[in-house]
């Protein structure tokens, strides 16, 4: 096997760029894609207006399979396993999230409720990730 083969840290003889430094790449979709997907969300509980319902799923709609593409992309990089505590609650996390805004047009009065939830639902992601406590 030639030295960096499998983006380790080496450089071989037909590529100067490992695996890892794409990560930032992927870093940076993901957490734009989790701010568009958040900021829509919010927007949708703010103004549950159905002539909007259209564009906000969307934009949601989209901004969750980058979220989860990144994701899983991030998982393929750096070789852990989507069978994981933390991923797979930060899974449920993201289904959570994603189907809120749709929640919104049809349930509006629900609004104060799944407000509360998206912020549950977007600390413990974020505290998943950060901490992987297990
Ligand atoms: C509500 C959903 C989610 C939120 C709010 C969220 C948020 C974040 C944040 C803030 C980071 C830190 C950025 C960094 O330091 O790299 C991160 C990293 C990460 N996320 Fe998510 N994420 C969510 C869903 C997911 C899902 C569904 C997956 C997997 C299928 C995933 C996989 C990862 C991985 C593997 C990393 C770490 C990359 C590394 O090693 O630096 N995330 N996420």
């Amino acid at each position: 096997m030639s030295p960096g083969a499998h983006g380790t840290g080496g450089v071989s003889l037909f590529s100067t760029t490992t695996h890892m430094e794409r990560l930032p790449y992927y870093q940076v979709l993901h957490v734009f894609s989790v701010l568009v997907l958040t900021a829509q969300t919010f927007l949708a509980f703010g103004n549950p207006d159905p002539a909007n319902r259209k564009r906000t799923l969307m934009i949601t709609g989209i901004a969750a399979l980058l979220v989860i593409g990144s994701g899983f992309g991030m998982l393929a990089l750096t070789k852990i396993p989507f069978v994981k505590g933390w991923v797979l609650v930060k899974f449920f996390c993201w289904l959570g999230l994603a189907a809120l805004a749709g929640i919104a047009y049809r349930r509006p009065h629900l609004r104060g409720g799944l407000s509360l939830i998206a912020l549950v639902l977007l600390l413990t992601a974020v505290t998943m990730v950060f901490f992987r406590p297990f």
